[in-house]
């Protein structure tokens, strides 16, 4: 006897792409401890700036109340306390957008639901992605060995694919700003993907853990577009919004009105949260409240309107360089080409070496990203202006 494996795996690249990411920069600083801490970190999208003081004061108080009998609090509902689940309810009124209290659950974040939301799919059905795309919706995927099609995005659709009929799909991936491109689809676009899913019978996961960045308008929501209620599920994030990416807390919205053979997903994703997530703690989801509050919403756009300046800096330099380039307006990426008709491995490795700046390279999110490289605003000023500096030496070098 002899456990088996689930074989997927042996065919996912050997780690992740951040991880691989993580893994080049030790190799670089070890061998060159003179220089390692001239690194400028522009790679993972992680933030610099620190939680919101009335974020932290909310845990704080939580904390306290932990420690008293009176206010302690065991297990709490899967599905999230009702004082954030109504918090986000709010927000999203906003957009215009009214969602029932019990089609909210609280989560740990976008990245772990969106791929735990594959429990509730057949491993038969064919997964359609934008490319380049966020390495977790193919990674998972692969690991049920799903069929996966790509929509391609490049610079003859400005990062935008629309729907085909040859990208006929169940599932259907979109992130709007997206990940990695900063790209961001209007109201017009995402209906036409809403219409496209309705006819086929697919479920749009839609990811919009960067909606705050989002200017003018575009939609920050799914559901602003009439008719997604029977053919999304949303994930977002309070990671880039308010610093949580170390602290967790995100929340993903299922229409009580998505069935699909005779399933209803609000109904299935509730027995799939109950059985294997015990929810986010209090102490998390009291600071998570007090990022919708007047004062925490006050605290946010300052950082948020903080990390547009600096994609304000890199986009200026890439202007200046005549560099071409999608993202940093309505999102904290900027997804620029190669100079030089470089290679974007190629790119990074140079980049790292020769001035000591780490981005992403393209490649790391499919085959269309391979002549580019993605630079994050989540740095400090100081650090993205110096990196620009630096940046636009080597470029002028190669030319
Ligand atoms: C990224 O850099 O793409 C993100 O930080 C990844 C994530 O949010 O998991």
């Amino acid at each position: 006897m002899s456990a088996k494996i689930n074989q997927n795996f042996l065919k996912l690249n050997e780690s992740y792409l951040f991880s691989e990411i993580a893994r080049r920069i030790r190799v670089w600083q070890s061998e060159n401890p003179e220089v390692a801490d001239k690194l400028i970190r522009m790679g993972i999208g992680d933030v610099t700036r620190p939680l919101p003081k009335t974020v932290v004061e909310a845990m704080v108080s939580a904390a306290r109340e932990m420690g008293e009998a009176e206010t302690f609090r065991g297990y709490g509902p899967e599905q999230g306390y009702d004082f954030l689940k109504d918090a986000v309810q709010k927000y999203y009124t906003r957009f215009g957008v009214e969602l029932k209290s019990d089609e909210i659950f609280i989560s740990d974040g976008a990245k772990s639901d969106l791929g735990n939301i594959l429990d509730l799919f057949d491993k038969d059905n064919t997964v359609l992605v934008t490319d380049p795309v966020y390495p977790v919706y193919v990674d998972t995927n692969m690991m049920d060995s799903r069929k996966i099609v790509y929509a391609e995005a490049g610079e003859e659709n400005d990062f935008l694919p629309m729907p085909a009929p040859e990208y006929a799909a169940d599932i259907i991936y979109l992130c709007s700003p997206n990940n990695p491109t900063g790209a961001v689809y209007d109201r017009a676009a995402l209906t036409k993907w809403v219409e496209f899913a309705k006819e086929q019978g697919s479920i749009i996961l839609f990811d919009s853990a960067y909606e705050c960045f989002v200017t003018g308008d575009y939609p920050h929501s799914i559901y602003e577009i009439p008719g997604a209620r029977e053919v999304a599920i949303e994930f977002c994030s309070l990671s880039k919004k308010a610093g949580f990416t170390g602290t967790r807390c995100g929340y993903t919205i299922v229409p009580d009105t998505l069935e699909r053979c005779g399933g209803n997903l609000n109904k299935m994703w509730l027995r799939r949260q109950t059985t294997k997530f015990n929810g986010v703690s209090y102490i998390t989801q009291k600071g998570a409240e007090a990022v919708f509050s007047q004062d925490g919403e006050e605290e946010i756009e300052e950082n948020i309107r903080y990390y547009r300046d600096n994609a304000k800096i890199i986009t200026d330099t890439m202007d200046k360089l005549n560099i071409y380039y999608t993202g940093g307006k309505n999102s904290p990426y900027i997804w620029l080409k190669c100079p030089g008709e470089m290679d974007s491995w190629e790119f990074f490795d140079r980049l790292l070496k020769e001035v000591y700046v780490v981005g992403t390279p393209g490649a790391g999110f499919g085959k269309s990203g391979e002549r580019f490289f993605r630079l994050t605003a989540f740095s400090t000023h100081e650090n993205t202006r110096e990196a620009m500096e630096r940046f636009e030496v080597f470029v002028e070098k190669l030319r």
